[in-house]
C-alpha cells in the first residue's frame, strides 16, 4: 500500500466529471487500498478518487473508525429530511463551512468484489456520502455552502 497525494482546490482535475468503473481490475483494488492508507494517513472521513488524481467514480468513507464503506460507482438512490452542518474537505484545507444535506440518504454502489449493495447513513455519514459522490462529479463542499465560517468561529471549533 502506498499514501498518494492528496490534489488541493484549485486543481482543475476536482473540477471534472468521473467516468464510471466498467470492470474492476487488480489496479482498482490497489487504489482502494491506497485511498484507505491515505484516508487513515489524512485523519479524514472520506476521499474520492479525483482527490488522488484518478477520474473514476470510486470513493470511500470512514465515518465510525474502522467502518470503511468502498464504493465503486455509488448512486444516491433515495433522500430524506434536511441538516445544515460544518463540512470540510481534505482538498480544502483549513477551511469550514456549513453545507445543506439530506438528513439521510441511501447509496447503491459496488464493492471491490463486484459485487452491489445499498447502504443508508443519516447525520455525518449522510453527509459524507453527499460529499464524496459529489466530488465524483466535479462538485466541491464550497461551491453551495450556506456560509463558509469565519477564522474566529474555526479557531474556537477546531483550534
Ligand atoms: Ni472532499
Amino acid at each position: 500500500m502506498a499514501t498518494l497525494n492528496i490534489v488541493k482546490i484549485g486543481d482543475s482535475i476536482l473540477r471534472k466529471k468521473c467516468r464510471p468503473v466498467p470492470v474492476i481490475t487488480p489496479r482498482i483494488i490497489t487504489l482502494l487500498d491506497d485511498m484507505r492508507e491515505t484516508l487513515h494517513d489524512a485523519d479524514g472521513c472520506g476521499l474520492a478518487a479525483p482527490q488522488v488524481g484518478i477520474l473514476r467514480r470510486i470513493c470511500i468513507v470512514e465515518t465510525e473508525p474502522g467502518e470503511v464503506w468502498e464504493m465503486i460507482n455509488p448512486e444516491i438512490i433515495s433522500s430524506e429530511g434536511e441538516q445544515n452542518e460544518v463540512e470540510g474537505c481534505l482538498s480544502v484545507p483549513g477551511r469550514y463551512g456549513v453545507t445543506r444535506r439530506p438528513q439521510t440518504v441511501t447509496v447503491r454502489a459496488t464493492d471491490r468484489n463486484g459485487n452491489e449493495y445499498t447502504v443508508t447513513g443519516s447525520g455525518l455519514k449522510a453527509r459524507a456520502f453527499c460529499h464524496e459522490i459529489d466530488h465524483l462529479d466535479g462538485k466541491i463542499f464550497i461551491d453551495n455552502a450556506v456560509r463558509m465560517l469565519t477564522e474566529k468561529e474555526i479557531e474556537e471549533m477546531y483550534g
